[in-house]
């Protein structure tokens, strides 16, 4: 939507943006500040005018006119003052993004401080949400673009604030969208390119680039390492699995246990030979967003956030791919962890690749907790539409601060049940589980029991299919049509 995003010192701005709440006026800060600014009359006359509703991202334009800097005022509507949450202030900013570009203004001025202080949130916060939102916006991936296109004309947009805590947060949530805009272009980026060794390459570089350490597994040393949902997956196709460990591992980190986050990075989902039919394989590129997403998390967590404790990620990278090498259904795979699996549909993949990491993590590197991602079933689609990313958490500690990152950051989680019945569900005649239970209920509970089986009971863990979530459907909001990059912010916040 723009050239480019910078946050400048406030001074020559020729955009104000203001805001209201729905059936109120101006607050009085607000309308102080315009007037000393010398935008008070436009300023009323706009909020008098019928179309200035209030409602959540509606937008009134003011123009000053006269001598003064000002070249117009956004006064944008906040909704009512009891529902005001960040998630407010991200619409909020996503429509005014949306009409800054709109304008081609090329600098704004935001203040927001007698709305902040009539809701009595932190200034810090609000500013963190509103610049998520214009980073989000933000997003452009061109570089798949060639004559075929007209280039389309961006401004460079300059934000400013008065305020020193509401600037603060608008670089901190820059920081954090500039992460999850790196998964999106992951996320965009066509299979003929990202290959799991080229994902491999980019965790390196990210590591390299931010003081982490990267080891990528390949080839014989996959076997040697007993990681049989990778090579079984990944077998029939040329670009080979590998399984990629990211560590964040800060000074003074102490001896706290790691947090471990795992994503299925399926770079290519055709179902393999139990393919997928119709027109249900376009997209599959984005099967490997739950990986995507980890590897955003952990820009974010080494460039923003800075925990003081180790985060140890494993991407598990391969493509389900057909060839004669091909693994099969009625196949028995034997797994690191002495667990057997009676392969019944080779389109249930994800789950076989997640439990290599699962069962190596949960057996190797002591986690603290374990939260894994993946675009595992449509049946999640299916449940909770992309509204709601499917959650799968019984330990309540854990849970609990999942929904409360979920709430902060509007990336919102349903739990969904795990009893022993879809356990149970999991059991094979030949071996000890299946990949799939040949009917068709429960498809996403299916997949979180599972992984279950790969998990340690000690070990608090929270699996989130993303299948839903991982893309915007249509233009509107903070995104564009496209990839969402979910995952990186809640992790980011959770971290915190
Ligand atoms: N990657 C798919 C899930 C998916 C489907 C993600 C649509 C995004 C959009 C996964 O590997 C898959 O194929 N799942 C099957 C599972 C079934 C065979 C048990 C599904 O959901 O149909
Ligand atoms: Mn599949
Ligand atoms: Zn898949």
């Amino acid at each position: 939507m723009f050239q480019s995003l910078e946050i400048v010192e406030p001074g020559s701005a020729r955009v104000l943006v203001l805001g209201h709440f729905q059936g109120e006026k101006p607050d009085d800060r607000t309308a102080t500040s315009a007037a000393r600014l010398g935008v008070g009359n436009a300023l009323t006359g706009a909020a008098a005018r019928a179309e200035a509703t209030g409602e959540v991202g509606v937008i009134v334009e003011a123009y000053p006119g006269g001598e003064g800097p000002w070249e117009r005022v956004l006064l944008v509507g906040l909704g009512k003052k009891d529902g005001f949450t960040a998630e407010t202030v991200r619409s909020a900013a996503a429509a005014v993004g949306r009409r800054l570009a709109t304008v081609k203004a090329t600098s704004a001025t935001v203040d927001f401080d007698g709305v902040l202080k009539a809701v009595g949130m932190n200034p810090r916060d609000a500013g963190a949400a509103f610049g998520e939102a214009l980073g989000l916006l933000s997003w452009v991936c061109d570089q798949f673009r060639g004559k075929g296109s007209t280039e389309t004309i961006r401004s460079p947009l300059a934000v400013s604030t008065g305020s020193k805590p509401f600037d603060a947060g608008l670089r901190r949530g820059l920081a954090i969208a500039q992460a999850t805009n790196f998964t999106r272009t992951l996320s965009q980026t066509p299979p003929n390119v990202a290959t799991p060794y080229w994902m491999a390459e980019q965790a390196q570089k990210l590591a390299k680039e931010h003081g982490m350490t990267c080891k990528v597994t390949k080839g014989a040393e996959l076997v040697k390492e007993k990681m049989t949902g990778l090579v079984a997956v990944g077998a029939a196709s040329e670009n080979a699995p590998c399984l990629i460990r990211l560590e964040y591992d800060p000074t003074g980190a102490g001896t706290q246990k790691p947090v471990v986050l795992v994503g299925k990075t399926v770079c290519y989902d055709t179902g393999g030979l139990s393919l997928k039919i119709n027109n249900s394989m376009v997209g599959m590129k984005r099967d490997k967003d739950g990986g995507c997403a980890v590897l955003g998390a952990m820009l974010a967590i080494a460039s923003v956030v800075k925990p003081k404790r180790r985060v140890v990620a494993f991407l598990v990278a391969a493509e389900n791919s057909i060839s004669d090498e091909a693994y099969r259904p009625d196949d028995v795979l034997r797994y690191r962890n002495g667990v057997t699996v009676e392969v019944t549909n080779t389109d249930a993949e994800g789950r076989l690749v997640l439990a290599d990491a699962l069962s190596y993590a949960c057996e190797v590197e002591n986690p603290a907790y374990i939260i894994d991602l993946a675009t595992l079933t449509g049946g999640v689609i299916t449940a909770l539409g992309s509204t709601y990313c499917g959650m799968f958490c019984e330990d309540e500690r854990l849970r609990t601060r999942v929904e409360a990152a979920a709430a902060a950051t509007g990336e919102r989680v349903w739990r969904l049940p795990m009893h022993q019945e879809y356990r149970d569900m999991m059991k094979s005649p030949v071996a000890d589980i299946v990949n799939s239970n040949p009917n068709r209920k429960a498809h996403p509970i299916q997949g979180a029991a599972f992984l279950s089986y790969f998990v340690d009971d000690k070990v608090p863990w929270c699996h989130l299919d993303i299948a839903g979530v991982h893309v915007a459907e249509k233009n509107a909001g903070m995104f564009i049509e496209g990839p969402t990059g979910w995952g990186v912010r809640l992790l980011a916040e959770l971290l915190s």
